[in-house]
Parts: C-alpha cells; sequence; structure tokens
C-alpha cells in the first residue's frame, strides 16, 4: 500500500523526488485531463467505464483535478448524474469504497442533457469542458469516449468538430475513443475510418479492444519474448496447431438491439480473436514502442489466410433451449428482443493459416460461443508428439500432445502439459499439467483491462490501441466467410450448455484434430 505522503508525492508527477524517470515500473499518472463520455446510460458505461475511472482515482492514477463529463438525453441534474456514476461504481467497482477519493472526484463531475442533433447541446458542453479548463485546471486535454451505436459515430463527430471541440492550441490534446464494431465489413469499416479520420488524425483515435487491455493477454508477450524456454519450439516444426477459445456461458437476453444481425464472428473473431492470433504467431518487435509492436501485428495478419472450402472450414451455430448448469435456459430466437427467425450465430468457429516460414501449415482454429459449457478463454499451443517412443505400446495410450495453454480468464495463468511415468514399477506414461497462476504467484490483482486502456488514452499511450490498417486487414480477412454464411441457411442449432454444434467438431476433425474441452 502506499501511504498517504508517498502518494501525495507520487501525485506530484515529474517534481516526485521518490521516482525516477527511467524506471517504469511505477505507472505513470495522467497529467491534467478529462474526459467525456457519450452512452453515459448504457451498459459499458455503468459496468466498466464509471467504475474504472473511479479505480484509477483510488490507485492515485488521475490528476486532482480530472472531469468527468456525461452526455446524454435523460432529464438529470448534476446531482442525478453523480448518483449514477456513484451506484456504477458502488456496484461494480474492483477497488474498495473511501470517501475522500469519492469526494475529490465528484467535484469533477458534469452533465450536459442533450440530443446528438442538438447544436445547442454541444455548444453548452463546448462551455462546460471551458469552464472545467478555468476550474480544474484540464488544461485543454480532453478525450470523447463514444460508448455509443457506431452508426451514431458521424453525428457526434460532426458536432464536435462545428462546436470547436476538436481544435487543440498548442500543447492541448483532444482525442477520441471508439469502441467496437468498428464497421460490420472491410466496406463500412474504410467508410468509417474516413469519418473519424476527418475530424481527428489517427494519432488522436484510440480503438478500444479491451482483450489487449487484459494482464493476461500482455503476459503472452512476456511469456514469448522475456525467455529462452519457448521461443525456440514456437513454430512449425514443433507446433502441430493452435486453438484459440473464448467461450461463455452467458446468454444475449437483453442484448438483441446490439446482436441480432451481428453475430458471434463480428463480435468477436474479427476483434479480440484475431488479436490474440497476432500476438499468438508475430515475430518479436524490435522493441515495445507502439509503431514497432503494430509493425509485427500487421505483418502477421497480413500474412493470416483462411484454410478453404470455407463450408468445411468454418463452422456457425446458434444456441438453442437447454440446460446450463442447473437451469433450463431459453433458445436465442425465444430471447426477447429476436427476431424468431434470426439467422445470427451465436457460435462461430475458423480455421486459419499464417503463412510465414515460421508458421507455414500449421492450423489455428479460433471458435467462440455463447451459452456454452463454461466461461473460459485460453490460447493453447499444441506441440507435435515425439517422432518416436521408446515404449510398448499399451504404456503410452494415455499420453497426449504436449500443451502450452495461456489461461486468459477465468484463473488466469499459464499451463503446461507434459508426459509423466505414473508411479509403479511399469514404464507407464501419462499427461499432467504444471500450472502458473496468478493468484497465487503475485500479491498485487490485476487491474481490469478498462482501467488500463482508459489510463493509456490519458497519457497518450497507444501500443494496445489497433490502427485503421489492423481493423481493415481483420475485415478482409473475415468477409468472404461472412458472405459465405449469408449465402448459406440458417446456423446450426446447439444445446445451451454444450460446446457448440456438430459441425465445428467436424470442421477440425476433418484436419484430424479435436477441440481441447476446457
Ligand atoms: C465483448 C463482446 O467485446 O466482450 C461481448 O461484445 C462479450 O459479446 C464480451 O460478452 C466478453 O468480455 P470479457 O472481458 O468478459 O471476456
Amino acid at each position: 500500500m502506499t501511504s498517504a505522503r508517498e502518494r501525495d508525492l507520487l501525485l506530484d508527477g515529474s517534481s516526485n523526488p521518490l521516482r525516477d524517470p527511467r524506471d517504469k515500473r511505477l505507472p505513470r499518472i495522467a497529467g491534467p485531463s478529462g474526459m467525456v463520455i457519450f452512452g453515459v446510460t448504457g451498459d459499458l458505461s455503468r459496468k466498466k467505464l464509471m467504475p474504472a475511472i473511479y479505480d484509477l482515482a483510488n490507485r492515485g492514477l488521475l490528476p486532482p483535478g480530472f472531469g468527468l463529463v456525461g452526455f446524454a438525453r435523460r432529464d438529470w441534474g448534476a446531482e442525478d448524474f453523480s448518483q449514477i456514476v456513484y451506484e456504477a461504481v458502488r456496484d461494480h467497482a474492483r477497488t474498495p469504497f473511501r470517501q475522500e477519493v469519492w469526494d475529490r472526484l465528484a467535484e469533477g463531475f458534469r452533465f450536459v442533457m442533450g440530443s446528438f442533433d442538438d447544436d445547442d447541446a454541444f455548444d453548452r458542453l463546448a462551455e462546460t469542458v471551458a469552464d472545467l479548463d478555468r476550474v480544474r485546471g484540464t488544461n485543454g486535454n480532453h478525450a470523447f469516449y463514444l460508448a455509443i451505436p457506431p452508426d451514431k459515430f458521424p453525428v457526434v463527430l460532426k458536432q464536435l468538430s462545428r462546436s470547436g471541440l476538436t481544435a487543440q492550441d498548442g500543447d492541448q490534446w483532444r482525442r477520441v475513443v471508439i469502441e467496437k464494431p468498428f464497421g460490420h465489413d472491410l466496406r463500412s469499416a474504410r467508410e468509417l475510418n474516413e469519418v473519424v479520420n476527418a475530424v481527428f488524425p489517427e494519432e488522436s483515435v484510440f480503438r478500444i479492444d479491451h482483450y489487449l487491455g487484459k494482464e493476461t493477454v500482455q503476459n503472452l508477450l512476456a511469456l514469448r519474448f522475456a525467455n529462452q524456454l519457448f521461443e525456440p519450439i514456437w513454430n512449425s516444426n514443433y507446433v502441430d496447431h493452435v486453438q484459440i477459445t473464448m467461450a461463455e456461458d452467458i446468454g444475449l437476453g437483453g442484448r438483441a438491439a446490439y446482436y441480432d444481425g451481428i453475430g458471434a464472428a463480428r463480435d468477436v473473431i474479427q476483434n479480440h480473436l484475431l488479436q490474440l492470433l497476432a500476438l499468438t504467431a508475430m515475430e518479436e518487435p524490435v522493441s515495445f514502442r507502439p509503431d514497432e509492436l503494430r509493425a509485427e501485428k500487421i505483418k502477421v495478419l497480413s500474412a493470416t489466410r483462411l484454410f478453404e472450402p470455407l463450408t468445411e472450414t468454418t463452422a456457425r451455430g446458434q444456441y438453442a433451449a437447454g440446460w446450463q448448469g442447473s437451469e433450463w435456459v431459453p433458445g436465442l430466437l425465444d430471447e426477447k428482443g429476436f427476431n424468431p427467425e434470426s439467422s445470427t450465430e451465436t457460435y462461430a468457429a475458423i480455421t486459419a493459416e499464417v503463412d510465414t516460414r515460421r508458421w507455414a501449415g500449421v492450423p489455428f482454429f479460433l471458435r467462440t460461443g455463447k451459452r456454452l459449457g463454461r466461461r473460459v478463454t485460453e490460447i493453447a499451443v499444441m506441440f507435435k508428439r515425439a517422432p518416436h517412443l521408446p515404449f510398448e505400446a499399451t504404456m503410452t495410450e494415455e499420453l497426449g500432445q504436449n500443451a502450452l495453454v495461456v489461461r486468459v480468464q477465468p484463473d488466469e495463468g499459464v499451463t503446461i502439459r507434459f508426459g509423466s511415468k505414473v508411479p509403479g514399477h511399469q514404464m507407464e506414461v501419462r499427461d499432467v499439467t504444471m500450472d502458473f497462476a496468478y493468484g497465487a504467484a503475485f500479491t498485487e490483482s490485476s487491474p481490469e483491462a478498462y482501467e488500463r486502456l482508459i489510463l493509456d488514452v490519458l497519457l497518450g499511450e497507444p501500443s494496445l490501441f489497433p490502427v485503421n490498417n489492423e481493423v481493415e486487414r481483420s475485415w478482409e480477412i473475415l468477409d468472404p466467410v461472412l458472405e459465405a454464411w449469408a449465402a448459406e441457411g440458417k446456423p446450426d442449432p446447439y444445446p445451451a450448455g454444450s460446446w457448440g454444434p456438430e459441425s465445428a467438431n467436424q470442421m477440425i476433425e476433418r484436419l484430424g484434430r479435436t477441440w481441447r474441452r476446457p
């Protein structure tokens, strides 16, 4: 724990005598700044953004005069907005509630009522922001967080520009934060990027892929590039295939407005899973400077192709009613708000290949689904079998493939699976695992992805945010799948609580592999 004196010194930034500017271990503290949130009444704001802002304040990482402005149509006064943030923090913050932190933070709250096509409301927003600069010392540094549906981006961006909110004088900065979906195919993503870049230069655009804010995802880079142990075998000589799984047990009740017509591939594969693939397969960057890191990710995505024919190398499904644990849950088509004829997939799997010397011939199987057996996200690197086993065949019947599994969540850590002798007189060999668990190895708990990402926005640290060409390349990979599916009938049904449709098993079995049951 940081003492009060240490915290004050930390808050003091550059003049902090405890701090050697070359020492990067201490988290950097955001300079004078504020954030405007559009979509302040939505789930994302309530469950993730507001709690993360409080958690950052609680950890002493926000400037003392931080300003938070909510913009929405609701007829709220300042008190109502403060109450909404309070409830969000109470219900979802990661760190304990501390009155003095809250009081200081709440002094910087402002609320502006208005709709996106209301010029006066944006003029009031501009005045509010200018007032924060005067009263709270936010110094003209503001981030605009668009936690709103993408079809509203153009009007909001236009308004920000019209009302002068995007103008930056001298050292001041203005940044925009956008949430996926970044378009729904390559064409619309390009259009969206044009709209955004017409108002904000690319270096001021922060596209959130919250998986990149997760500790375990960043640890993939440490695991690969800080150790001598893994990298020599991280290639097609040793790796048989890679499975990237993001399974969720939740259904889509309440999310029809966002999800119907979008589906699992657009919602998760286009962004989170292709980013995980990029980090798993990329070459070592020259340094972790944002441009160097992105250059390596782009190279991998550019070399990523889909196995064909797509009818055999992809699979999609839609959950039907079933037992989720001990609860009988409805199928997608019976969830409120979904078109009963909907062909939106809730399960998607693809087979990709990274066409480089390192990875040629190694299939990367990516899958995601709702209402699956349990919630788990993992990257499993599955190794080839030993070329020769000097044991009687019956002694190795229970020996599988060696595997290195990065457990992204829950139960964050890394598992290595290998064969070991079973105690006894025989030389019987069976699979065992060696585990590293974050919870056991470190006393610090991991910050929420949104804490890290919001702080990075305020610091202007862009490494963890995909740039427009990464987004466009990801659509380029996925578009043929979406087109092929659109031409087919409905997705294959699978019972809630299962591990997806039979077609997904057939997909992987055709290439002689089977899915892991995490
Ligand atoms: C979001 C998707 O990006 O990630 C959701 O839109 C999904 O559909 C969510 O539920 C999962 O995030 P996490 O951090 O809980 O794995």
